[in-house]
């Protein structure tokens, strides 16, 4: 199991100035906000703030298709027990199409693997902490579910199923609330 400094390393190592990368801070914010609402869920807390940081490393390998090249990363170098996390992330609802933001070309590479492995894999709770921590998180912190939208559309566009994809992102954020008793928010002061 990995711990979370371990996880942090990795997602940091061979980077010239980490302190300075936007999606090393933003994946800083969302292993330490799924951490805690994890913790109040009574789940494990240091498994969903490693799946936090880890979401996003692949931006470090191949920045135009970085979903499939964390999988590939971790996969391939002893971790595949959290590569699901670089490929379901971005995809609500086991559905390829439901993503912010612009769909993932038919043409990339992996495309298949991927949507084969959406399409398959059971979502857990921990997917849908990561998901939405993932649509809460600036690389400056905590931000609101429609500013968070806004500003990954504002940067790569909609298309025909934007409004599916944010209406299910509401619904999740207030699934995981339902749970908590209490807005995601709160956490904002202790991120
Ligand atoms: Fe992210």
């Amino acid at each position: 199991m990995l711990s979370k400094e371990k996880a942090y390393q990795l997602l940091i190592e061979g980077l010239a100035e980490p302190d300075e990368i936007r999606y090393v801070a933003h994946s800083k914010y969302v292993g330490d906000l799924a951490g805690m609402i994890a913790k109040e869920l009574s789940l494990d807390y240091e498994y969903a703030t490693v799946l936090g940081y880890l979401h996003d490393i692949g931006r470090k390998y191949e920045s135009d298709n970085h979903i499939y090249a964390g999988y590939e990363y971790l996969k391939n170098n002893g971790y595949e027990d959290y590569a699901f996390i670089c490929l379901t992330h971005s995809f609500l609802n086991n559905d390829i199409e439901c993503i912010c933001g612009c769909f993932l070309s038919p043409d990339s590479r992996g495309y298949r693997e991927v949507k084969e492995f959406v399409e398959n894999h059971p979502y857990t709770m921990y997917d849908k902490i990561i998901q939405t921590c993932d649509l809460l998180c600036l690389h400056s912190g905590g931000t609101t579910l429609e500013d968070r939208i806004e500003d990954i559309e504002q940067r790569k566009g909609t298309h025909h199923k934007s409004l599916y994809h944010k209406e299910t992102a509401f619904s999740q954020k207030e699934e995981i609330e339902k749970l908590l008793g209490h807005s995601i928010y709160d956490f904002y002061d202790s991120l």
